[in-house]
């Protein structure tokens, strides 16, 4: 069976073009069978978003698990970030690049499982974490984040509370110092390790 973390869908495309509203802007990404919340914007990603912007980051930020690319793409719109993208899935990783280039935004866009293939470091990782691809891959990408930082950086993450985010919490407390809760709705919480 296929799902949105297969690294080549073949599920027949069915290109579409979903409008996202945020602050001011709205920005327009090309959506497709095979990839995650292909109708519209998730609320947990949503969510994640506008607190990341209200945090009003700086610097470079890796989107881990990009999907069509609306984190990396959003934020490299609203602020001033410098943005790489990974995914694992060939289809989203196509259109992230070319939704990057729809909304007039420069991004690297990287093919990586985790952060098999990431050699840099960044000052902000954020993720909407591919919790069906099991606590192996995503319990990875926590310790990738941790391994990834710069000095000073921080780590932003969504998780639903019937998803782990306790046990998640717990583990993200042995990996960083500072574990903080930074909105919680719909029981989505939006967590910063720093
Ligand atoms: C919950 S979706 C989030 C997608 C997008 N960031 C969003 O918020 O709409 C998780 C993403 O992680 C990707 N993914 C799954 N396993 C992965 C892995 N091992 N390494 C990197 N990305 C992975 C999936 O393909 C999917 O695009």
């Amino acid at each position: 069976m296929e799902h949105y973390y297969s690294s080549n869908p073949t599920s027949k495309s069915e290109e579409r073009v979903l409008e996202y509203y945020i602050q001011d802007k709205v920005l327009k990404f090309i959506s497709d069978n095979g990839v995650f919340s292909k109708n519209s914007v998730d609320f947990a990603t949503n969510l994640l978003i506008k607190t990341v912007v209200a945090e009003k980051i700086e610097g470079s930020v890796l989107d881990v698990g990009c999907g069509y690319g609306v984190i990396g793409i959003t934020l490299a719109k609203l602020l001033s970030v410098d943005v790489t993208m990974l995914d694992v899935n060939e289809r989203a990783l196509d259109l992230a690049r070319r939704n990057a280039s729809k909304n007039g935004i420069e991004a690297k866009v990287i093919e990586s499982d985790g952060f098999a293939n990431i050699s840099e470091n960044y000052d902000i990782i954020i993720t909407n974490p591919p919790i069906r691809a099991g606590k192996e891959v995503v319990y990875g990408i926590y310790r990738g984040a941790k391994e990834h930082l710069n000095p000073g950086g921080k780590f932003y993450l969504v998780i639903n509370k019937k998803h782990g985010a306790p046990s998640t919490i717990t583990y993200l407390k042995e990996l960083f110092e500072n574990v903080e809760v930074l909105d919680k709705k719909a029981g989505f919480h939006v967590i910063r390790c720093m």
